[in-house]
């Protein structure tokens, strides 16, 4: 999303007569990618996405997709040229209602040469029509879609939307999103947001389902979750809706302890709120899959989804707490660089802790003690990854997680209670559908608690080794 237009009136003049200002450089294609630190040539340079909309036609027996994605994007720069991440086989893209010339390079690239250039601060549509088996297609080395026994999960991180639909694929252009799939009746589709059209017949035999991300969405936390699920709809007191679904095909005990824990999605992001500050969107909810499905739970926007195998021991209130944290670390405020992941994943995994000690389970200073101390112990190699810069290769690493939690203890513990939450809720506000970077949330702790903590972000962020971790009783405000 453009937050910031700039056009300055020869430009306005320019895009309406389409001409060129002959003061200007010439027209240049756009980058390949963001320069994203672990992934450069993810994203692309030149132009920035205010809306998707995705329209698909999806066959779980042949898991063919076929489907139509039409872009509005705005032009940053003058371009002869410009990237989409895309890996299905594309049949036709259109710029400006003008057939374009598109290439593919490489497995996620597709380059598009409009029939005219781009001029800065002018707005499109791109077109792009393709047709493929998702699951056939291999991109960075794998297959993110993910086919299941009665249809498919478009769910992954960072890479997912290469396999349904072309973006520029970074978390530092987000966008609205409308989502559109007609599926065999039966079938059902759910994605992020509000529904506006729930099992509407097309065709004999195909229904359509369709869903609005009104909220800026960045591309990864874009999902579908298509198949059979048993679906619960609900609203919250202003209106917005609350849906959860459970894959059928779990059995009854493991999908009723899911229902324990993801019924009470709207709950917990009530309690959040107190915390971290509003509730960055409107719609709620969660989506559970068939166990080892997916072998992971993402935050996608709005209604997360969750393996099944999550809840094969019983209720799991501390994984749904995580994932809704997100909301709020991760969606709302996203990594500007893959490298800040851990302002995701430390953020989230110290609302675990606050939620045990809101439980009345163990409080967040003996949970930072225990995982301190006695889950990892100092010579285990755990203490190498620095969360800071975990490499491309471990930006899941349990490291990002536990010491990212427990850097946000640490810093806790220097600052005391009301600076610590003011930090959160100041960060969450002012970088609001926005992204950020670790250095800026450095200086925003330091600005509100006016302490200078560089020492103690660069022990706990950026220097291998066990740090000491001084401890005291905290309890939540
Ligand atoms: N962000 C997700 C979470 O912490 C993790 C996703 C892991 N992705 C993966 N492909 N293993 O809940
Ligand atoms: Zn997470």
């Amino acid at each position: 999303m453009l937050r910031r237009i700039v056009i300055t009136g020869a430009a306005v003049l320019a895009v309406v007569l389409g001409v060129q200002s002959g003061a200007q450089a010439a027209p240049a294609p756009g980058a390949p990618g963001v320069g994203d630190s672990y992934y450069p040539d993810y994203g692309n340079g030149g132009y920035d996405v205010g809306h998707y909309d995705i329209r698909l036609r999806y066959h779980p027996q042949t898991d063919r997709l076929t489907g139509t994605t039409t872009i509005l994007a705005t032009a940053t720069q003058d371009l002869s040229a410009f990237n989409l991440d895309f890996a299905l086989r594309t049949t036709s893209v259109r710029v400006g209602n003008r057939p374009a010339t598109f290439v593919r390079e490489g497995d996620h690239e597709l380059v598009v040469t409009p029939a005219r250039p781009l001029l800065r601060g002018q707005s499109t549509t791109i077109v792009v029509t393709y047709d493929d088996v998702p699951s056939s297609v291999v991109a960075a080395g794998y297959t993110a879609w993910n086919r299941t026994p009665d249809g498919a999960l478009a769910v992954g991180q960072p890479e997912i939307a290469w396999w349904w639909y072309p973006s520029n694929d970074h978390p530092t252009d987000k966008a609205s999103f409308d989502v559109s799939v007609l599926v065999p009746s039966g079938v059902e589709v759910i994605s992020n947001g509000s529904p506006t059209r729930w099992a509407q017949p097309e065709l004999r035999g195909w229904d359509r389902w369709s869903w609005r991300s009104a909220a800026p969405q960045a591309t990864y936390l874009a999902f579908l979750a298509i198949g059979d699920f048993e679906t619960y709809g609900d609203e919250t007191p202003d209106g917005e809706p609350i849906i959860t679904a459970y894959s059928t095909r779990l059995d009854p005990a493991t999908a009723a302890a899911a229902r324990t824990s993801i019924e009470r999605s709207s709950e917990i992001v009530d309690w959040q709120a107190e915390l971290f500050g509003p509730y960055p969107f409107g719609p709620r909810g969660g989506v559970v899959a068939g166990a080892r499905e997916l072998g992971f739970a993402l935050e996608t926007q709005t209604r997360p989804v969750y393996d099944g195998a999550s809840f094969a021991r019983g209720s799991n209130n501390s994984l749904v707490v995580h994932e809704l944290a997100h909301q709020w670390f991760g969606d709302s405020v996203s990594v500007r660089d893959w490298r800040d992941i851990w302002l995701n994943e430390g953020f989230a995994s110290y609302a675990e802790w606050l939620w045990s000690e809101k439980e009345g389970e163990g409080t967040a200073a003996e949970i930072a003690d225990y995982v301190h101390s006695v889950a990892w112990p100092a010579d285990d190699p755990f203490w190498q990854v620095v969360p800071g810069d975990p490499g491309a290769t471990q930006l899941f690493h349990p490291a990002v997680y536990d010491r990212g939690a427990l850097t946000l203890h640490a810093l806790r513990e220097a600052v005391g209670d009301p600076d610590f939450f003011a930090i959160l809720r100041t960060w969450t506000e002012t970088r609001r559908y926005g992204d950020a970077s670790t250095p800026e949330f450095i200086a925003l702790a330091e600005e509100i608690s006016g302490d200078e903590l560089s020492a103690l972000f660069q022990t706990w962020l950026y220097t291998p080794g066990r740090p000491e971790l001084e401890i005291s009783l905290l309890s939540v405000p």
